[in-house]
């Protein structure tokens, strides 16, 4: 096996940040320590955005500070402006995510500003970033339909994503936030970025509402991509987008990866256990 597949795993942050009941902080830390034995270099911890905004996610602070901290593994975090950068520093993220979006409508939805403030608000992040090294990784929403505008032109994810890495990102992550992308608008979509951003500058973040995550992740490696967002047990959604489902199954693209002789550096009895574990949290919860 010499074939490389990356995964991030997004279930802490992506996965647990549209659950209505409050997830005991504990839980959140227990989950992360467990995903932390399981082979993984990155781990999206929290996110520091507005508590109003997103109040499953106030905890972020008290998330990083009661993890054990596995030294080959960046855990990461979602900033939406200056106020969380810093918040983020302070708890000790190791890199931290700007996230616009490819459509107007969902770009005021979820951060109450257009695409063109959103980099205004970012590039403060960047600068300070840059000073105290710690990396910047930029989402991309909507990559290929939005729940507000409907489909989204190709050539407007490609401008966004390319604007990201050209802000300073060293990544961008194609996000298919409503998970209604098949592998022809994936192939449409990526054919666009790739004239803009080589492939080992992308991710590919698919959320599985419509059970077609794991054909567009297909797709995207045979386009070049090799690395993969995804979240344990299949959790998440995103607040702002109505309908969205969960990232697609760290395990199901394990065991795909696995198939297709893809070395993801995961174990998957590990991973088994994780999701068991935070299944019945969030069955307790409900
Ligand atoms: P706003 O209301 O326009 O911001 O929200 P504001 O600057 O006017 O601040 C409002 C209040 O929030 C103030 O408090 C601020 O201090 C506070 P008050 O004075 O009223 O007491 N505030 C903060 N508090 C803590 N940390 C902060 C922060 N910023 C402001 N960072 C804002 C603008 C961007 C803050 C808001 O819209 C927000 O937090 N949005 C985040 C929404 C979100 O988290 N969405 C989910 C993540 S994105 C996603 O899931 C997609 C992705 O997975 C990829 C994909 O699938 O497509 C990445
Ligand atoms: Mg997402």
């Amino acid at each position: 096996m010499n074939k490389k597949l990356t995964l991030f795993e997004m279930g802490p942050r992506d996965g647990l940040q549209n659950e209505k009941a409050p997830i005991p902080t504990a839980d959140k830390i227990s989950l992360i320590n467990q995903l932390s034995d399981c082979g993984f270099e990155k781990i999206e911890t929290s996110s520091f955005v507005s508590p109003k905004w997103v109040p499953q996610m106030a905890d972020a602070a008290e998330v990083f500070a009661g993890i054990t901290r596995n030294p080959g593994i960046r855990y990461t975090a979602l900033t939406p402006n200056l106020k969380g950068y810093e918040r983020a520093k302070l708890a000790g993220a190791d890199e931290v995510a700007i996230f616009a979006s490819a459509s107007e409508g969902f770009s005021q939805k979820n951060i109450n500003c257009s695409i063109e403030e959103s980099f205004e608000r970012f590039a403060p992040i960047i600068e300070a970033a840059k000073a105290d090294g710690i990396p910047v990784r930029g989402y991309v929403s909507c990559v290929v339909e939005c729940p507000y505008d409907g489909p989204t032109p190709a050539q407007n994810t490609a401008r966004v994503s390319q604007r990201l890495l050209q802000m300073g990102c060293y990544q961008v992550s194609l996000g298919d936030t409503i998970g209604t992308a098949i592998p022809e608008t994936t192939e449409e979509m990526l054919n666009a970025v790739l004239k803009v951003v080589p492939a080992e500058k992308l991710a590919g973040h698919f959320h599985d509402t419509k059970d077609f995550a794991l054909a567009n992740i297909m797709s995207s490696i045979k386009m070049g991509l090799r690395t993969f967002d995804a979240a344990i047990g299949g959790l998440g959604g995103c607040p702002y987008a109505p309908g969205a489902k969960g990232n697609v199954s760290t395990l199901a693209v394990a065991k795909m990866a696995r198939m297709l002789d893809y070395d993801t550096g995961l174990d998957i009895e590990k991973l088994e256990k994780v999701q068991d574990f935070i299944l019945s949290i969030k069955e307790a919860a409900a």
